[in-house]
């Protein structure tokens, strides 16, 4: 079952949603995201279908390009390797480094459209320079963050919960 975080719905009978990703999430490559944990208990690939799906309902609702934003989002952290095992050989940050990795990768095995280009590269905005240059890629600085900080806080809560 395919769900996000604070849904109940299984996104894989949602086909508004599924149509627009189902090639993405079928994909062993970006089945191999549920191997990383991200955020504190949570897999890659768990965090990026929750971006996907807020992105995917945020963009529908202020009119913007849901089917890009659903698709980045399952594609904005496409990397695969533990944050700590970065290439010593490659100068730069994590935060600044990933989403052009992400971008690579996602190039390598799907047509990336301008939009959906823009908001992998950029979702790191503030943290990182690359600076948002369409209304979707600015709804992923947010829901991403967002998304982060709720994952991390609802493990935390789990956490406590079992002491
Ligand atoms: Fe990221
Ligand atoms: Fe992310």
């Amino acid at each position: 079952m395919l769900k996000a975080i604070f849904s109940r719905k299984d996104l894989s009978e949602t086909p508004d949603y599924y149509n627009c990703v189902r090639d993405l999430v079928e994909n062993r490559c970006v089945e191999q995201l549920k191997d990383f944990s991200h955020h504190l208990g949570t897999s890659r690939f768990q965090h990026c279908v929750n971006v996907s799906y807020y992105n995917f309902l945020i963009c529908r609702k202020l009119g913007l390009d849901a089917r890009s934003g659903a698709r980045a989002g399952l594609l904005h952290d496409f990397f695969l390797y533990n944050r700590q095992e970065k290439d010593p050989d490659i100068k730069g940050s994590h935060i600044s480094l990933h989403p052009i990795v992400a971008f690579y990768n996602a190039s390598e095995l799907f047509s990336i459209n301008e939009i959906e280009g823009d908001m992998i590269v950029s979702h790191m905005w503030p943290l990182a320079k690359n600076f948002p240059r369409h209304r979707e890629s600015f709804v992923i600085t947010f829901v991403d963050k967002f998304c982060a900080l709720s994952e991390i806080a609802l493990t935390a809560v789990r956490m406590a919960r079992k002491k």
